[in-house]
């Protein structure tokens, strides 16, 4: 029975690093608060002027594919995961193809848009495209560059102190090793709150104001429209906007969820987790979940401090990290879990 296995990771974060102090020349803000409440010290902002979130992405791609021992030509599809991509459309996979120099016009490009889960999501796919023989080498990324697209007044703080910049990738390939690879994923999704932590405008509602207007800034009716409007602009709605407590408190009950879900579908138990690797939202939320699964502390990774909330970035980047510091070895079961933005969650359980 042909599994996916990860053969090879690689993970890319910019050099600046921007503290918790920085921040609060910026805005109404402090350390204090911010370690408190999220855990995080410090995190990574790319370098307008040189980098975007595919060059990112290319940086821990061809390291992930060095490690897989192929070429880049050998790719035949590459499934990018991201919710700060470059340009509207198209999306980052082909960027990334045409960044990397795979020129086989064989190689298949698909972006998805699931946020902080999209390299769970990302990872389901990939698993399915492999089990059934289509592909063999698929490369998933997650890159993101939040901080061109947060809100710096003190009206973003609460979501702008959360977030960073990176990118983290694997190669997956088939593999016939007798109880090794990927033995399962969960995916879910819940559309009532899609609003609670989104980046609204601008769309194709012509401009949303959440809690007063609905549809439609008045000037966008003319003919050939306008896509972002100077109101858009002036009532500072070109920014992410979350409802922090309702975002921690469904993720610490739907993170231990559906690792359990996962557990059990295999027949094994939290005791058999060697390594958990959750979405890096919250070091909060993190602690919630390895309480709620009375895991020890060396079995979960934690490297918000040092990033931040890196979305769809944050599980290849820490899953890139445990591999390299000798926590993931070979036969050990590494579990998944991403919450966030939809909303949408998953696991997924790895034998090495
Ligand atoms: O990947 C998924 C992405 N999102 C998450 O996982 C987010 C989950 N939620 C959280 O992490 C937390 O809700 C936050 C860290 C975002 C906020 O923490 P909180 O304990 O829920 O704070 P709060 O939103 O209830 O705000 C408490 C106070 C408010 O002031 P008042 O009304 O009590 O005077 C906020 O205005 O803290 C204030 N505040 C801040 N103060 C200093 C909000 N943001 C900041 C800030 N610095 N950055």
């Amino acid at each position: 029975m042909l599994k996916a296995k990860i053969a090879g990771l690689g993970y890319y974060v910019p050099e600046r690093i921007v503290t918790n102090e920085e921040l609060t020349k910026y805005m109404d803000t402090s350390d204090e608060w911010i370690q408190e409440r999220t855990g995080i010290k410090e995190r990574r902002y790319a370098d307008k002027h040189k980098e975007t979130t595919s060059t990112m992405a290319a940086h821990a791609a061809r390291i992930a594919i060095d490690r897989a021992g192929i070429s880049k030509e050998e790719i035949d599809f590459i499934i990018f995961a991201t919710l700060s991509p470059d340009y509207y459309f198209p999306g980052c996979g082909v960027l990334l193809q045409r960044e990397l120099g795979i020129t086989s016009q064989e190689c298949g490009a698909l972006d998805i848009r699931n946020q902080c889960s999209g390299f769970v999501y990302g990872l389901s796919i990939a698993d399915q495209f492999i089990k059934s023989g289509m592909y063999k080498n698929i490369l998933l990324v997650g890159s993101e560059m939040h901080s061109m697209g947060l809100d710096f007044s003190d009206e973003g703080r609460n979501v702008t102190v959360i977030f960073g910049d990176g990118a983290g990738a694997v190669v997956l390939q088939p593999t016939t090793d007798e109880g090794k690879g990927i033995l399962t994923t969960c995916l879910h999704s819940d559309g009532t709150n899609a609003e609670e932590l989104a980046m609204i405008n601008p769309g194709s509602h012509g401009g949303y104001h959440l809690g007063t207007e609905k549809f439609g800034y008045p000037d966008v009716n003319t003919p050939g429209g306008v896509f972002v409007t100077q109101k858009m602009v002036d009532d500072n709605l070109l920014a992410p906007n979350m409802s922090g407590q309702l975002v921690f408190k469904t993720a610490v009950v739907k993170f231990p969820e559906v690792i359990h879900e996962a557990l059990d579908k295999t027949g094994l138990t939290t005791a058999d987790i060697d390594v958990l690797v959750p979405h890096q939202a919250n070091l909060r939320i993190s602690q919630f979940i390895q309480r709620s699964l009375r895991l020890p502390d060396d079995k979960v990774i934690n490297n918000i401090q040092k990033y931040g909330n890196t979305t769809a970035a944050s599980i290849p980047i820490a899953l890139c990290e445990a591999w390299e510091s000798g926590k993931i070895k070979d036969g050990s079961l590494v579990c998944l879990a991403a919450f966030g933005s939809g909303f949408t969650w998953g696991s997924a359980l790895i034998r090495w």
